[in-house]
């Protein structure tokens, strides 16, 4: 059987004692934890990568040749991908696949010996190619099955404009196996070139260069020059037009989408000059946004060169336009340097939310990041302290464990936030000048590479002194549980505002509201709903008659109000107009971050059957990626 990669067994040459270099990863590991310890050398061998089958040690392939037909009948994939050239003396080059029908494999049009690995749940099949002298091409003809994880196909009456279906990927973490045969571990990098056939008066979009026409045949090109890892592949299928927003930057979006999108995405072309002058150039050509259905499972994903984002951003008032920010700023953290592997996750995500407040300060002022900042720090503090208390400690390191773990249960305020918050004290500590400095250099010197949180931490170690470092905690910020007690504290002036209006409320005072709902922003809101709990929940009716919260177009204000009303004001919850915006609200979007709360609301107050009967409903509508936590939630039974 061929098992994902162990440590020890993935190193330049195999070794005839495998446990000895187990023994020196965990001797160096060791070394590292131990408390005090200044030595921050990177480690002599590569980490290997718990969630993937492949080989990469052994053989290494380059570049991809996709060609691909998008079959919205069958809901399937196939043709070929080409991998080349293949470089290295191992007898085979070993692939993750997830669900894959391997028709046939050929090397330098030879027909090559195959054979698929043992199922694995939550890895897939491995692929053993048999290579029998130094190959050019490997050619695998295949076909993804109906219910590939990474693919969600839409029918047209799941789209905004309804008349077309649509298809698009999501890759992270684990699941471009689940379309392409590929090696699926961020530390492996390929550029790509691709064909894909779609059905006539489609636009199809890869993270490559891209069209910005529909084509009467419905054949497409595209061309990745920069090495990316097989996660940030991506793919869609639709009815999509573009609109230029300035000389790099546009946007594609359902036709009846495109105004829209437009207006609140107008200052993308300013966020694109700002990351530029503080971290360096832009590498990947054009920066554009794709506009997904309500179903995508994430905010955003930062595909390069096109990110993909959720519609439930455009709320009319450029009000969550940091979600932008934040996949924008993934060009340098993240898609530049990259986490090698999945346990060191923090480092895409706590980079690039430093990167986003870093992008937000310099376009809407200190007043308005510091809201971004102070949500930051009550989701990682919240989330701390709910992980505490549900004996889920080890949790909340940056440094994370999540063999024999999906890793995209790991999406979550530790590695976002608390990261942002080490990177923060890093800066406020040594001072923005020094670290704007060596995160520049970061960046360019570590270019199209992958990073281990060691590798960080040694190239750490030569920019703080001794003082700094002792000041600054970096062991027990990366390694250690919890939030450590010298986190910088978030400070927002609007925040104390609507403190101050929430008491005057609470104090009887009616008036001190806002008069309507356009007089704070969307994070004020947010901020104030959070705030509410048990006493409050006789103001419920007064909240939703002044502002009309209960199905509101924002879903982000909604999200919080719903999951309040649930646990707070059950007499409201249950009463009519609350219970059709709901399920309105959960079957239409597909946002995990969403639509988990609000389950987890449901469940906790005893309302399972509830839960469970509005996602009988909405299941359907949902990528796997949501429907798999879900599932997991409420106990789903998948047939
Ligand atoms: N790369 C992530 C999304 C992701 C992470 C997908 C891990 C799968 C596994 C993306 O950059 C992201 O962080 N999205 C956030 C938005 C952000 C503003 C915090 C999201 O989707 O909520
Ligand atoms: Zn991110």
């Amino acid at each position: 059987m061929i098992g994902p990669q162990q440590a020890g067994e993935v190193l330049h040459t195999p070794s005839p004692v495998p446990f000895l270099h187990a023994f020196s990863f965990y001797l160096a590991a060791l070394l590292l934890l131990m408390p005090g310890c200044q030595w921050f050398s990177e480690p002599a061998m590569h980490k290997p990568d718990p969630h993937s089958y492949s080989n990469p040690h052994e053989t290494r392939v380059d570049s991809l040749h996709l060609t691909l037909k998008v079959d919205f009948d069958t809901q399937t994939l196939s043709g070929t991908a080409d991998w080349f050239p293949v470089a290295g003396h191992a007898p085979s080059l070993i692939l993750d696949t997830y669900g894959l029908d391997i028709h046939s494999v050929e090397g330098d049009g030879r027909a090559l010996q195959f054979r698929l690995g043992a199922h694995d749940a939550l890895l897939g099949q491995a692929l053993e190619i048999s290579l029998h002298q130094p190959t050019e091409r490997v050619r695998i003809h295949y076909s993804t099955r109906k219910g590939a994880r990474a693919l969600q196909w839409l029918a047209a009456s799941q789209t905004e404009g309804g008349q077309h279906p649509y298809l698009f990927t999501q890759s992270q973490s684990i699941l471009a196996r689940t379309w392409i045969p590929c090696m699926d571990s961020p530390g492996q990098r390929f550029r790509y070139t691709a064909e894909v056939d779609v059905p006539p008066g489609l636009l199809a979009l890869m993270s490559a260069e891209n069209p910005t026409e529909t084509r009467a045949d419905g054949r497409y090109t595209f061309r990745m020059d920069q090495p990316v890892p097989a996660y940030l592949m991506a793919l869609a299928v639709g009815k999509l037009e573009f609109r230029p927003l300035g000389e790099r930057t546009g946007v594609y979006a359902e036709p009846v989408m495109l105004d829209r999108a437009v207006y609140e995405f107008t200052d993308m072309e300013q966020m694109l000059a700002t990351t530029e002058s503080l971290y360096g150039p832009y590498v990947w050509g054009r920066y554009d946004v794709l506009v997904l259905p309500p179903s995508f499972p994430f905010g955003g994903m930062e595909n390069p060169r096109l990110t993909f984002a959720t519609p439930t951003i455009i709320t009319g008032d450029r009000s969550l336009v940091s979600l932008i920010a934040h996949e924008l700023a993934h060009s340098w953290s993240g898609n530049l340097v990259t986490n090698a592997t999945w346990d060191d996750f923090w480092l895409n995500e706590g980079f690039t939310v430093y990167v986003e407040m870093r992008i937000m300060e310099a376009l809407y002022g200190p007043d308005y990041a510091a809201m971004l900042s102070a949500i930051a720090y009550a989701d990682v503090s919240e989330e701390v302290k709910s992980l505490t208390a549900g004996g889920q400690e080890r949790k909340t390191r940056l440094a994370a464990h999540t063999r024999g773990e999906d890793p995209d249960d790991g999406v979550g305020p530790i590695a976002y936030d608390k990261g942002y918050h080490f990177l923060l004290l890093i800066e406020k500590t040594i001072g923005r000048v020094r670290w704007d400095a060596f995160l520049k250099s970061y960046f360019q010197k570590n270019a199209f590479k992958s990073m281990h949180t060691e590798g960080f931490l040694s190239r750490l170690d030569s920019l703080l002194s001794a003082e700094e470092e002792r000041r600054i905690w970096v062991q027990e910020w990366v390694y250690g549980t919890g939030l450590p007690v010298n986190c910088p504290p978030p400070l927002s002036s609007r925040f104390a505002a609507v403190d101050s209006t929430l008491n005057s409320w609470r104090n009887g005072d009616s008036e001190a509201l806002p008069t309507n709902l356009d007089a704070w922003s969307t994070h004020e809101w947010v901020y104030f709903l959070r705030r509410l709990d048990g006493q409050d929940s006789i103001g419920a009716t007064e909240l939703d008659r002044r502002y009309r919260i209960t199905g509101t177009p924002n879903a982000e204000i909604g999200c919080v109000w719903y999951q309040w009303v649930i646990r707070f004001a059950p007499p409201y919850a249950n009463q009519r107009t609350f219970t059709d915006a709901l399920e309105a609200y959960m079957t239409r979007i597909g946002r995990r971050k969403f639509i988990m709360p609000i389950y987890k609301a449901l469940k906790e107050t005893g309302q399972a059957d509830r839960a469970l009967s509005i996602y009988e409903q909405a299941r359907p509508n949902y990528h796997s990626v949501a429907s798999h936590s879900v599932d997991a939630l409420l106990g789903w039974k998948v047939d």
